[in-house]
């Protein structure tokens, strides 16, 4: 009998979670204003609302942070994770952050401006945020392949080189500061980027003279798609993929939430001291000194022992095949959900799932409620909701997909808790025809309406 796989790993310590009733997370939605956001994490049996900053940490983690430095500046710890992040990705400054937005905000005061156009695969909410707050543009140029969830293309985070010349062409080079590659692309739901979009990307970018920068939150996620799905890549380590990749780039915001296993904590790593400089004295505004950066001595300490594990194969086997175990389940109950199953979450397409429901009813904020009712799961929408309104027309925007994000803490839930989401589905894919009515809104903020809107049953 061939053996079966098994998680490289035991667990050493244990966190109670407790399941509710029907009738009590009936109430508390209500009392959430039929908001996810709003209810506590008592209130919640299985956490998915997302992999930020949700995982557990290993022993070596937890030695580790007894060990933390806390000299304001020069720490132990902050040379430990500055090592590490040179190791890991070639890049000879680091600046600590407090997490990966701030790495965004510290990185693009220094190099985002006015009018600037910043092109990219996807860019993440924040990110995009922080390019538009600075009245610059962000250019989608994902491939088409991407917002076609049936579609199996084994890297659908890929940059298409056409739309991105096509952004050279129109935009002169002083208007273009970087190209932004975000390894693996969560907008479009945690599908990696190729080695080789990434090397043409890099050999278009040179001959405008763009550099390239990584948003690399799930960059260990990424390199593993490469070794198991890319030619000529699969006898190759993690840490050579990764550090390949990083080659191409003059430089990366990191979220530490995500491949750095840790709680809290993000960085920016670059190569050219004039820019390192520079975005030295916004660290030191907004986050604090450069050698800490808003982060504890024992966070630091923490993370480099985190980006070294995150970076070995069987730590990523692990992690990536439970995703893939829980989409697998979905498929195989004949739920719609985005293919090939992304690195860090499973997306369930809701206008297929309840096409019933009005899009003006946020069919997928409909569905993540179904599941919470169901069986106390917390997912995400990535819908109408996140999409916001027009800033001129003030009108819904209604995004290509309306998903709605399982994402998976890393080292946290077993396989019989995957079994157990997936029944929770699969019971609300059974009575589907009964859900025939969505929400509206009841108040929102200007922006960034998803995370406080309080909706009513349509
Ligand atoms: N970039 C990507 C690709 C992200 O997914 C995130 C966060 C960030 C940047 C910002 O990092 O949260 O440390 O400030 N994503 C989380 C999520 C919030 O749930 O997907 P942060």
């Amino acid at each position: 009998m061939n053996l079966p796989y098994a998680e490289p790993f035991r667990i050493k310590m244990v966190e109670e979670i407790r399941q509710s009733t029907r009738a009590e997370r009936e109430s508390w939605l209500q009392k959430a204003n039929y908001n996810l956001f709003n209810l506590k994490s008592s209130q919640v049996f299985i956490d998915l609302l997302t992999d930020s900053g949700t995982g557990a940490m290993s022993d070596q983690q937890w030695g580790a942070l007894m060990t933390g430095d806390e000299s304001y500046a020069g720490s132990r710890s902050f040379e430990a994770l500055h090592d590490t992040v040179k190791n890991i990705t070639g890049y000879q400054y680091l600046l600590p952050t407090h997490q990966g937005r701030a790495a965004e905000n510290v990185l693009f005061s220094v190099l985002v401006k006015d009018g600037d156009i910043v092109p990219g695969n996807s860019h993440f909410d924040t990110t995009k945020g922080h390019i538009e707050i600075r009245k610059a543009h962000a250019v989608d140029c994902t491939i088409d392949e991407a917002f076609d969830v049936e579609n199996l293309h084994p890297f659908k985070g890929n940059i298409d080189l056409q739309k991105l010349e096509d952004v050279y062409k129109t935009y002169p080079k002083e208007k273009i500061p970087f190209c932004l590659i975000t390894i693996t692309c969560n907008s479009s739901g945690g599908q990696p980027v190729s080695i080789e979009n990434i090397r043409a990307v890099k050999e278009l970018s040179d001959r405008y003279g763009i550099p390239i920068y990584f948003d690399s939150a799930r960059f260990a996620e990424n390199a593993y798609f490469i070794k198991q799905r890319e030619k000529g890549q699969e006898n190759r380590t993690i840490k050579e993929i990764a550090k390949e990749v990083f080659s191409y780039g003059a430089g990366m915001t990191m979220s530490s939430k995500k491949d750095g296993l840790v709680n809290i904590g993000g960085f920016i790593a670059l190569n050219d001291e004039n820019i390192y400089r520079a975005a030295s004295n916004f660290t030191i505004i907004y986050e604090g000194f450069i050698t800490y950066g808003g982060m504890a001595g024992r966070d630091m300490a923490a993370l480099a022992v985190g980006l070294t594990e995150a970076t070995e194969f069987p730590y990523l086997e692990s992690r990536i095949s439970q995703v893939e175990y829980l989409g697998n389940k979905l498929i195989e109950y004949g739920i719609p959900v985005q293919k090939p199953i992304g690195g860090h979450a499973v997306f369930i397409d809701s206008l297929k799932f309840l096409p019933q429901v009005a899009r003006a009813e946020f069919p997928a904020q409909t569905l993540a409620n179904e599941i919470y009712l169901e069986a106390g799961i917390r997912t995400v929408e990535i819908g109408t909701l996140l999409a916001d309104r027009d800033p001129d027309t003030r009108e819904n925007r209604y995004p290509k997909l309306e998903l709605v994000r399982l994402a998976i803490p890393r080292r946290t839930y077993t396989n019989n808790h995957m079994d157990y989401i997936a029944a929770a589905v699969k019971n609300v894919y059974e009575r589907r025809n009964e859900i025939t009515k969505g929400y509206s809104i009841m108040w929102e903020p200007d922006i960034l309406r998803h995370f406080t809107v309080q909706l009513g049953k349509a």
